[in-house]
């Protein structure tokens, strides 16, 4: 057993990462007290399906609960819903609740993760939408209803995947994405040019380096009715959506005075620039013993790992973060999954024929594999994963022969 049964752990923030570290703590054995809290009125849940099958099936809200309800009771975790956090007092050890109490801390954990960014300049409207929380994902389901059209502005993760749910509910759907190519924040050329080809395939309008030069509102002002894009084209819609990326929420860490680059600065432990404060998910920029420099990476299974090590940091033990990254996206039946950070690469080789559609991309530094993206391709991800953990350095001719298995003969 760590920890005095008097001594209080709290921790801000109650999504994946939030929840993963209060749970985890237990399972280092701490025996004090643990409080959850988080400003969503709602228990902790999950959030990859809320732009997948939550938006073309009738799942519940329940169905994606992170754990039931009695689970947070039953490890002795007191979970504060619709609560915030507005103040941090490190030399006090005391947070400030927007109920107005305050808890004196031992240790803190940050997990405030992020804030869907707001498309510059436009004003709110009932049919403009983002997808971040439980709330938004129930209020974009009710929209999205056959034979609407549909403007996806963001060509990310959140977008695609809206779009996809959007066509298999019989939507016309245009997306258009700032950049060049799709993806392009975390995946290769090669994956945003074929994700082009797959939406374009399933009808999608897809434009890419085009941006959203203006929105028009209809006469009560509460919607949105067309955009002008800056080629000058002009479309008409009757639902838009923004997905163009997250800001990580850090004003509470760097008011309380801790070390915040885009994220909350950690080590490959989860500590902050203090002791007695952690930080994990997507509100973290983290040191990571395989990669180059820091990163804040926006995954599940980041968040995951993450607080399991800040767990253990918080408990006195010391455990490196040192689990290879990886992400996941699914759009129709397309199935996208990627090991490691492709940042810092200078080498890539793709195995298999994207024309097929099942093919995978290895990404190198020098003769490091470092990154795959495997399309349709689980036995190159699941082998790739364990390659860059190895810190294997494969031979790139051999890997490119997609009928050899990536394990055999490789580092
Ligand atoms: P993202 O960063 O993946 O994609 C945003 C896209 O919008 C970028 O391609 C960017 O170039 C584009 N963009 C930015 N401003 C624009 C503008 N004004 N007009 C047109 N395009 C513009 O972020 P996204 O998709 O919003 O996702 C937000 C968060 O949700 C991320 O943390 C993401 O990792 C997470 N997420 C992850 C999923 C997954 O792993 N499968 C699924 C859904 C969300």
């Amino acid at each position: 057993m760590t920890g005095q049964r008097s001594e209080l752990i709290v921790v801000i923030g109650a999504g994946q990462a939030g929840t993963e570290l209060a749970l985890g703590l237990r399972r280092e054995g701490y025996a004090g007290r643990i409080v959850l809290i988080g400003q969503e009125p709602i228990a902790p849940y999950q959030r990859p399906p809320l732009s997948k099958a939550f938006l073309t099936s009738p799942q519940t809200e329940e169905s994606l609960w992170l754990r039931a309800p009695g689970a947070y009771d039953k490890a002795g975790i007191e979970l504060r819903l619709a609560t915030r956090v507005l103040s941090v007092d490190r030399a006090a050890h005391v947070v400030d609740l927007d109920d107005g109490t305050q808890l004196r801390y031992d240790k803190l954990g940050f997990a405030t993760g992020g804030t869907a960014r707001q498309l510059p300049g436009a004003r709110r409207a009932r049919n403009l939408h983002s997808l971040r929380t439980m709330a938004d994902a129930v209020a974009l389901r009710s929209r999205l209803v056959q034979g609407r059209r549909l403007i996806v502005i963001g060509g990310g993760f959140v977008g695609l995947e809206i779009a996809a749910a959007a066509v298999a509910r019989g939507l016309s759907v245009t997306v258009v994405e700032s950049q060049p190519l799709l993806m392009s924040r975390v995946t290769s050329p090669f994956i945003g040019r074929h994700m082009k080809e797959v939406h374009t395939a399933h009808g999608v309008d897809v434009r890419t380096g085009v941006g959203v030069a203006e929105l028009t509102y209809g006469p009560d002002g509460q919607t949105v009715d067309a955009a002008t894009l800056t080629d000058g084209s002009h479309l008409a819609a009757d639902e838009m959506v923004a997905g163009i990326g997250m800001n990580a929420n850090v004003t509470l860490a760097a008011e309380a005075g801790l070390a915040v680059a885009d994220g909350i600065t950690v080590d490959v432990h989860a500590r902050t620039s203090d002791p007695d404060i952690v930080a994990v998910g997507d509100c973290a920029t983290a040191a990571h013993v395989l990669l180059p420099r820091p990163v804040r990476l926006e995954s599940v299974h980041h968040a995951t790992e993450q607080a399991r090590v800040a767990a253990a940091t918080l408990c006195g033990k010391s455990r490196l973060y040192a689990a290879v990254p990886w992400f996941w996206s699914d759009q129709y039946g397309t199935s996208l999954r990627i090991a490691g950070v492709i940042d810092g690469c200078d080498s890539s080789v793709v195995r298999g024929d994207p024309a097929c559609g099942s093919f995978s991309v290895l990404h190198f530094r020098g003769d490091t594999l470092v990154a795959v993206e495997a399309v349709n391709a689980a036995a190159d991800f699941i082998a790739g994963r364990r390659l860059i953990q190895q810190g294997a350095a494969p031979d790139p001719d051999s890997v490119a022969d997609s009928k050899v298995p990536l394990i055999v003969g490789s580092g």
